[in-house]
């Protein structure tokens, strides 16, 4: 059996926060290797690149996600006890109710919605001298994705929720204020997701039967029990607050535009071009670096051997601009998506394999149906300047996002609907 290349350092934590998203290439490329062993936080922690090393990690025989994620992300971004750590039938249970969700008249609804919101802040852009787009992004998803899951959001409370969950994306890979921050904010928002189930059980809050609230507070499990006040707060957050991290999307959609301008003309043109121009968005930028497993029994794989409850991760945005899936990956080229074949390992940038049975993210559709409003307005209906600003995006901060959180002036309404 071949040794995996290790690191020989006693811990690459330091290296981790020095190289960022690019701490797994960069080694990688050192030991000419998709795989290679090392301590994180302590832990011995096998990191893992490409295609292969995907398919692979994706295998639920060989890999589960019980005890996988550490507790600073367990206690910001993912909360306890919901979809994320669980494996086997529970799991394939549980992803079933979030796969209810996602129907094509359902997504339909909620693009509308962030359609509508983004309409009426126009109204307001209109009158201020700059907008800090990332901002009024977030605030627009926030008002549509509570909307659309049967929440009600006072006009009062739309800040504060905003900000919430928003602090909970930004926090898991920082430290000092930053992750507090997102600490406080998820107990917050786990009390209030708690309550509005509650209320919906208890008939005090009336949701339309397919909304999100409605699906999970009356979710089953495999024992037939409802869910959790806790656990169902949690899977509510589940939907609310990525839906809110799209904001992020939605400016790396605005860069791109800013960037690349050539392209704009072709989305107005081309009917599809859409499609091709946010998956290279969601290929090229930087969101989430990688996803962590467990090996749930030892096997070898490529002559190396992986120890039972060794912890894994895959690295995400490394596959994203591997060179042996992406030509010239380092260039944003959104007609490499023309003549692509589908494949469910090599962009994976919401992870990979198949959303049924696996962890991938059940909402790959919302996150490209809100990128495509996004370029509607960005190309058709609205009018805007780029002034000056720093773009730059520092590649050690996870997640990701420029200096800027990029502002736009001027802004007119432009073929409204
Ligand atoms: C900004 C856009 C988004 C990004 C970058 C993103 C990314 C991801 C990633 C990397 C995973 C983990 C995959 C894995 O563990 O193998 C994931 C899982 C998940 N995502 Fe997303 N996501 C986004 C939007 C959404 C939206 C809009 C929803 C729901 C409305 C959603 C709900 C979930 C849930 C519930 C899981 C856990 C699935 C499971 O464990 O089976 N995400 N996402």
């Amino acid at each position: 059996m071949r040794q995996i290349p290790a690191d020989n350092v006693p811990d690459s934590t330091l290296s981790l926060l020095f190289d960022g998203y690019e701490f797994i290439s960069k080694k990688c490329q050192k030991y000419q290797s998709d795989v290679f062993e090392t301590r994180l936080m302590l832990k011995k922690t096998i990191c893992m690149l490409g295609q292969e090393a995907c398919q692979v990690f994706y295998n639920n025989d060989l890999f589960q996600r019980e005890g996988a994620t550490p507790g600073r992300i367990q206690r910001t971004l993912f909360g306890q006890g919901g979809v994320q750590g669980m494996d086997g039938t529970a799991h394939r249970w549980r992803k079933q109710m979030f796969m209810s969700m996602m129907t094509p008249e359902s997504i339909k609804q909620l693009s509308d919605l962030v359609a509508d919101q983004w309409d009426a802040s126009i109204r307001k852009w209109e009158i201020m001298d700059s907008v800090v787009l990332f901002e009024e992004i977030k605030e627009i998803l926030c008002r549509a994705v509570c909307t659309w899951a049967g929440v009600p959001l006072a006009e009062s409370e739309v800040k504060q929720r905003t900000d919430e969950l928003s602090a909970m994306i930004d926090s898991p890979g920082a430290a000092g204020l930053r992750h507090w921050r997102g600490r406080i904010a998820r107990q917050r928002a786990e009390e209030w997701a708690g309550d509005l189930i509650e209320l919906v059980r208890f008939r005090n809050l009336e949701a339309p039967a397919e909304s999100a609230i409605n699906i999970i507070a009356w979710h089953r499990d495999l024992e037939n029990e409802l869910l959790d006040r806790q656990i169902a707060a949690v899977e509510l957050l589940n939907v609310l607050r990525p839906t809110v991290a799209a904001a992020r999307y939605v400016i790396f959609t605005a860069m791109a535009l800013h960037r690349y301008p050539e392209y704009g003309q072709r989305i107005r043109k081309e009917k599809s071009y859409d499609e091709f121009f946010v998956q290279e968005v969601r290929r090229y930028y930087p969101f989430f670096p990688f996803v962590a497993a467990r090996v749930k029994k030892e096997f070898e794989w490529k002559g190396y051997f992986f120890p039972t409850g060794r912890r894994v991760i895959l690295d995400l945005y490394g596959t994203n601009r591997d060179a042996r899936l992406w030509e010239s990956p380092d260039e944003f080229r959104p007609d490499r998506f023309e003549m692509r074949e589908e494949n469910a390992f090599d962009l994976i940038p919401q992870g990979g394999g198949d959303f049924y049975e696996n962890h991938r993210c059940p909402g790959e559709w919302i996150t490209m149906e809100i990128m495509k409003v996004a370029l509607r307005f960005f190309t058709e209906n609205m009018e805007y300047y780029v002034p000056e600003q720093d773009l730059s995006m520092d590649l050690t901060r996870v997640p990701a996002i420029p200096e800027s959180r990029f502002v736009i002036e001027g802004v007119h309404r432009k073929n409204p609907a």
